[in-house]
C-alpha cells in the first residue's frame, strides 16, 4: 500500500546535501489538519553544524505556524531500518509529542514506532515550571 508521507519524505531525501556522509536521509511530517511539510539532512564542513532530515522537516514546519502534528516518515536507502539520532527524538517530542514515526526505505515502510517507546522518561518543559 502506498504512503503519502513516506513518498513524500523518499522524495525530500532526493534534495538531501550529504557530501562528507553520503548518507542521505528524507523526512516528512503531517500536521493534524493534513499538511505535509518536508526536510532532508543538510551537511557541512564545519561537522557540527550539520543537522537532519527530521529537525529541519519539524523546523521548516513551526516556522511556517504549525504547532499540531501527528506523524513523521523518515526515509533512508538502508535495508534495516533507520531510526532517528537522540537530538531528534528530544526536539520531535518537546514538539510533536507523541508522534508516530513510521520508517521506510526507497521501496518498502521498514517500520513504525510511537515516540515515547524511542525516547523513553523525556526530559522537557514540564521539569522547568
Ligand atoms: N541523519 C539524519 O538526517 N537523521 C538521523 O536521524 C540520523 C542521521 C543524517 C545526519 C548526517 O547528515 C548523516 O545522516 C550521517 O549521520
Amino acid at each position: 500500500m502506498s504512503d503519502k508521507l513516506v513518498e513524500a519524505a523518499r522524495r525530500a531525501r532526493e534534495h538531501a546535501q550529504a557530501t562528507f556522509s553520503h548518507f542521505k536521509v528524507g523526512a516528512a511530517i503531517e500536521t493534524a489538519d493534513g499538511t505535509i511539510i518536508t526536510g532532508c539532512n543538510i551537511e557541512n564542513a564545519s561537522y557540527g553544524l550539520t543537522i537532519c532530515a527530521e529537525r529541519v522537516a519539524i523546523f521548516k514546519a513551526l516556522s511556517e505556524g504549525h504547532l499540531h502534528f501527528t506523524r513523521i516518515a523518515i526515509v533512508t536507502d538502508t535495508s534495516e531500518p533507520t531510526p532517528p539520532c537522540g537530538a531528534c527524538r528530544q526536539v520531535l517530542w518537546e514538539y510533536g509529542g507523541n508522534l508516530e514515526v513510521t520508517l521506510g526505505n526507497l521501496s518498502e515502510a521498514t517500520g513504525q514506532h510511537r515516540l515515547k517507546d524511542l525516547l523513553p522518561l523525556p526530559f522537557d518543559g514540564r521539569f522547568l515550571k
